[in-house]
């Protein structure tokens, strides 16, 4: 772990001002007040300017509470004087058909959607919606439509499974559901017509409005109308009046994992969030008029609502979407991307970036990539190797390279280098600072802080604006998950320490929850989704490391009385999480075994499992109720090994 060093020995890339450390922190202290962030709250336009920077009973905090806004008119009105004929969107589908959005078109689409939302269906201000898309372009069209009425909306990926999606809906209490006949994947035509009739056979809603990607494969029934019927008698000149939305109105519901129980419902406000973002794309992206912007993560997910559809759009930037995978048809689609729309700012994900680095360098280098100014990744930790590939073959060293960490919970950016404001030398591996405004510290289990390389808890030490609001339906989940573990501050669930210069290293989730490919997910939904499976008693999931997505989930799996383990089994068991969570869930591999080890009080030590399937030390077994059971996984993971050859 890198402590200090001198200042130049770390890298700095050419044609970048670079500050010492000491000189960012002392800048950053100077921001750590609400007045701060009432400073930056100006630099958005509002219909009626807060005066209040914070209030609120802990943890339900209100940023800008006597502010007015609305989303929808901060990401396309405000940008019809000047931007009105800029690109908003190069969309590329993976069949190679392209389509280019002006702000103006997609000011009108808008318009006309929210038009026909409000005025077909009736939606208003507070009532929920559903969206289950795709990359397409209207994607980000319709959450913008549903905040120009005030609804709030709830993503839900599109790679999720119909009972998922199925839970959202009723969990959110969705009126509606948008969706899309389907996308392109791999060369394939990819149908969600399926998936949506199951879910809302599970939770029915009262209409569904379908966009059409692949064309004359949606199957018309019931309840559901094609999104050019839905329009058709729309004018295309109709304009809808932003509904002018208190700073705290919330804006969506985007469900992620937790360590227990059913996915947790994060509501995001609009005046805090949209702070928030406007700040990070200056600081974290130092986004410019002229700059071609690239985010290659899926809308799904936080990543894609703050920084492709509202950071981006508040910005007025040319935006590049993508509906493919980064190795299909060939490892160099991302960088002929790079090159054919000139893309200087561009972000991703570790797993993409480790993905691609296997197939050498030809691929990258093949292309002109003169283009890039800046990169960062998020999801997971980046390791150094990966970072050096990035840093020297995408970005030829002439780029600033950083690893961004948030979360779902934090609506932004909170660590990471920032070549916008104050760019300190980059450590390969690091996360670098909290940005201005934001506080972190390390803290150990009794909460005193972590001293220097000391491994700890990440926490928030401050409200800042872009936290949730709650968790949708259950203020006492939030409350006991994010603020009761250290009193007054804001519990991430990650491990991290605190180097020589004070720059952080996020290390990895401290609980139950993984990170596949940058994906999070909770090991007991997947050991839920499991026990559906009528053979299985009972299930434990752990993370195991993976070279490319960082962490995979691998299944240990009792058996009930007059089953027996097989590979037919087996196979069955992944279909069961396929269908009832996602394709991104399925273990790895499943360890049948004939029980558990466990603890005295009966907790699952997940710990001694991975250790075994690492061949690892067990380390204290001092709780364990039954050390046989140790021994049974061990001799069932060597069998497993021995059939998988
Ligand atoms: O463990 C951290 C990891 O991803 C988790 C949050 O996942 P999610 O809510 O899905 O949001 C991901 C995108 C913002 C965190 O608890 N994580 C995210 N970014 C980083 C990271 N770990 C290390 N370095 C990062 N840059």
């Amino acid at each position: 772990m890198a402590t200090a060093l001198p200042f130049e020995e770390y890298v700095k890339v050419d044609g970048w001002k670079f500050v010492p450390p000491e000189e960012y922190l002392k800048e950053h202290a100077k921001t750590l007040t609400p007045e701060f962030w009432l400073s930056e709250a100006r630099k958005i336009d509002w219909y009626e300017d807060p005066t209040v920077a914070l209030e609120g009973d802990h943890p339900f905090y209100r940023w800008f509470s006597n502010g007015k806004l609305n989303m929808s008119y901060l990401t396309l009105d405000r940008h019809m004087e000047n931007r009105k004929h800029k690109v908003a969107l190069f969309w590329l589908g993976e069949d190679g058909s392209e389509r280019v959005l002006t702000y103006g078109q997609y000011h009108r689409l808008v318009n006309r959607l929210a038009y026909a939302f409000s005025t077909k269906w009736g939606i208003k201000k507070g009532d929920r919606v559903a969206i289950y898309m795709p990359m397409i372009p209207e994607l980000p069209a319709v959450m913008l439509a549903l905040a120009r009425i005030g609804a709030i909306f709830s993503v839900v990926f599109s790679g999720f499974s119909a009972n998922a999606l199925a839970e959202r809906i009723k969990d959110s209490g969705a009126r509606y559901l948008i969706t899309a006949d389907g996308s392109y994947r791999r060369g394939k035509r990819i149908s969600l017509q399926e998936n949506v009739r199951r879910a809302t056979q599970m939770a029915p809603v009262e209409g569904i409005l379908v966009f059409e990607r692949l064309k004359r494969v949606w199957i018309k029934t019931e309840g559901d109308i094609l999104a050019d019927e839905f329009l058709k008698e729309v004018p295309h000149s109709v304009y809808v009046e932003p509904v002018a939305v208190e700073s705290h109105h919330p804006l969506f519901i985007l469900y992620t994992s937790g360590t227990t129980g059913k996915p947790k419902g994060i509501i995001h406000d609009t005046g805090g969030y949209a702070v928030l973002l406007n700040s990070t794309m200056d600081w974290v992206f130092d986004a410019k008029e002229e700059d071609v912007y690239w985010c290659a993560a899926d809308i799904g997910w936080i990543t894609g609502h703050s920084y492709i559809v509202f950071g981006p759009f508040m910005k007025g930037l040319t935006s590049v979407m993508y509906e493919g995978v980064p190795n299909w048809p060939d490892p160099g689609i991302w960088w002929s991307i790079v090159e054919r729309y000139g893309v200087s700012i561009f972000y991703t994900s570790p797993t993409a970036i480790r993905l691609l680095m296997r197939y050498g360098d030809e691929y990258v280098l093949k292309y002109d990539l003169s283009s890039l100014r800046i990169l960062h990744s998020v999801g997971e930790p980046i390791n150094p190797e990966a970072w050096w590939w990035y840093y020297k073959k995408v970005g030829r060293e002439r780029c600033p390279v950083g690893s961004t960490w948030w979360m779902t919970e934090t609506g932004g950016v909170m660590i990471s280098h920032t070549p916008g404001w104050k760019l300190v030398p980059l450590k390969p591996g690091t996360n670098g600072y909290p940005i201005p405004g934001v506080s972190v510290s390390v803290l150990r289990p009794d909460g005193s802080e972590a001293s220097e390389g000391e491994r700890g808890y990440l926490v928030i030490n401050s409200p800042w604006p872009g936290m949730p609001l709650s968790i949708w339906g259950d203020d006492e989940r939030y409350l006991k998950t994010y603020w009761e573990r250290f009193p007054q501050r804001f519990y991430t669930g990650d491990y991290a320490i605190r180097d020589g210069d004070s720059y952080v290293w996020v290390l990895g989730r401290a609980d139950e929850v993984m990170n596949v490919a940058g994906h999070r997910l909770g090991t007991y939904e997947i050991e839920s989704a499991i026990v559906e499976h009528e053979a299985v008693s009972e299930a434990a999931v752990v993370g195991i490391p993976d070279e490319v997505k960082g962490e995979v989930p691998v299944a240990f799996v009792v058996l009930k009385v007059g089953y027996e383990p097989s590979e037919e089994l087996a196979k069955e068991i992944k279909n069961t999480v396929r269908e009832i969570l996602s394709p991104i869930a399925v273990p790895k591999d499943v360890v049948f075994v004939s029980k558990l080890p466990k603890t005295r009080s009966g907790k699952i030590m997940r710990r001694l499992l991975r250790a075994v399937f690492l061949g690892a030390p067990l380390g204290d077994v001092t709780t364990l109720e039954d050390e046989a059971s140790v021994e049974e996984v061990k001799r069932a993971y060597e069998h497993l090994k021995g059939e998988l050859g």
